[in-house]
């Protein structure tokens, strides 16, 4: 198989956490560009994962001279357009983090760009490709769930407030939590259904325990003073077809149900959750019954079976879409329905109106 050469536009959390040892561990990717505002983070990654004579820059047009068939794009919100489409129109496939954009507008002219370029353009949901996702997906893609008619999409944290970079900076971020964490679990429960017309969307968007200063937070205390996104945001959605969608999202919640990247899903032959391991509900004889699949492989005494991480899959896929013109997972378009979603909930939430598309 052949090297795809790549560039990295952002090389903090997601890079060095998810992006480049999935690229390296992958063996197909030559990574010879890095691009970081930090010039010491992109000179670290090079050493780290990068080729001998690998490109460091400040300054993402300067990376996109380069020759690279695609582009990274794992820098905060607010530049995910902007980055991205400079690199669509400057002839590169795009990985782009998610949330996909801060507004639909952004993201509409990122799926425009990719389509008038020719290029391939996909998001960081890599949730959808974990065991139980995958296996859930193929139990909906069989009917087996039925009309999916109500659904949960759960991001529901205690208290993990994310302190570092810019997560808590509205400007920056476009969100808290509904834009950060609820963009996971919204797109894997619209995957899940194949439902990608909305029709009205009501919510509510908190500000209740950011200025709260003994926290228990999972990353230390916050800082109120640059707190300035919503700590909890819950949307009810209704799609074209009836299906109803209860979207629930926070980093601090006075809760005991946290559960995040995950839906339920209620059908009418069976239902699904991922709240104890993936579970499908129905009635068989007359009878409740729960049926939860073995998703580790094999069944031998110490050895848990080869299972590919969903953060290795995602490589894997992006590679085989620009090298081997394979389809991807994650299209640009059904992102871009979960970007016009949540800018939704929060136009909501601001206007105390509903929102009708
Ligand atoms: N898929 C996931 O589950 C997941 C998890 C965490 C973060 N993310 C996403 O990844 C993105 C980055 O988050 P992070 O945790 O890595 O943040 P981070 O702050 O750790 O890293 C971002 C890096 O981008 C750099 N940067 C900012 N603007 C830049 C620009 N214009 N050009 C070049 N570099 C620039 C910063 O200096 C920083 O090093 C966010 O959009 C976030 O939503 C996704």
């Amino acid at each position: 198989m052949r090297k795809l050469r790549v560039g990295v536009v952002g090389c903090g959390g997601i890079a060095n956490g998810k992006h480049l040892p999935a690229m390296k561990k992958n063996g197909n990717f030559e990574i010879v560009a890095f691009c970081d505002l930090i010039e010491e983070r992109a000179q670290k990654a090079k050493e780290e994962y990068g080729t001998e004579d690998a490109g460091v820059y400040t300054d993402y047009r300067e990376l996109l001279k380069e020759d690279v068939e695609a582009v990274y794009v794992l820098t905060p919100n607010s530049s995910h357009a902007p980055v991205s489409i400079a690199a669509l129109e400057a002839g590169k496939h795009v990985m782009c983090e998610k949330p996909m954009a801060k507004t639909y507008a952004e993201a509409k002219a990122m799926v425009e760009t990719a389509e008038r370029t020719g290029k391939i353009l996909t998001i960081g949901y890599q949730n959808r490709y974990r065991t139980d996702s995958i296996y859930l997906k193929k139990a909906c893609e069989a009917g087996e769930l039925g009309d999916i008619y109500y659904a949960r999409a759960h991001a529901v944290r205690r208290r993990a407030v994310p302190t570092w970079g810019v997560f808590l900076d509205e400007e920056k971020q476009g969100g808290g939590p509904l834009i950060d964490i609820g963009t996971h679990a919204l797109d894997l429960t619209l995957w899940m259904m194949n439902n990608y017309e909305p029709e009205m969307v009501t919510g509510s968007v908190y500000r209740k325990l950011a200025d709260q200063t003994e926290t228990g937070n999972a990353w230390g205390d916050w800082d109120p003073n640059v707190f300035t996104v919503e700590d909890s945001a819950f949307g009810f959605i209704k799609m074209k077809n009836g299906a109803t969608i209860h979207l629930e999202a926070s980093w601090a919640l006075n809760s005991l149900d946290v559960r995040e990247a995950q839906t339920t899903l209620c059908g009418t032959k069976a239902g699904a959750d991922m709240a104890d391991g993936l579970r499908i509900n129905r009635v068989n004889h007359g009878r409740q019954c729960v049926e939860k699949p073995d998703l580790k492989a094999g069944g031998v005494a110490f050895y848990d079976g080869k299972e590919e991480k969903g953060s290795d899959v995602e490589q894997r896929v992006f590679y085989n879409a620009v090298v081997n013109g394979e389809p991807l997972t994650v299209e640009p378009r059904q992102a871009m329905v979960v970007t016009q979603i949540l800018e939704a909930v929060y136009e909501s939430g601001r206007t105390g109106k509903t929102i009708y598309f």
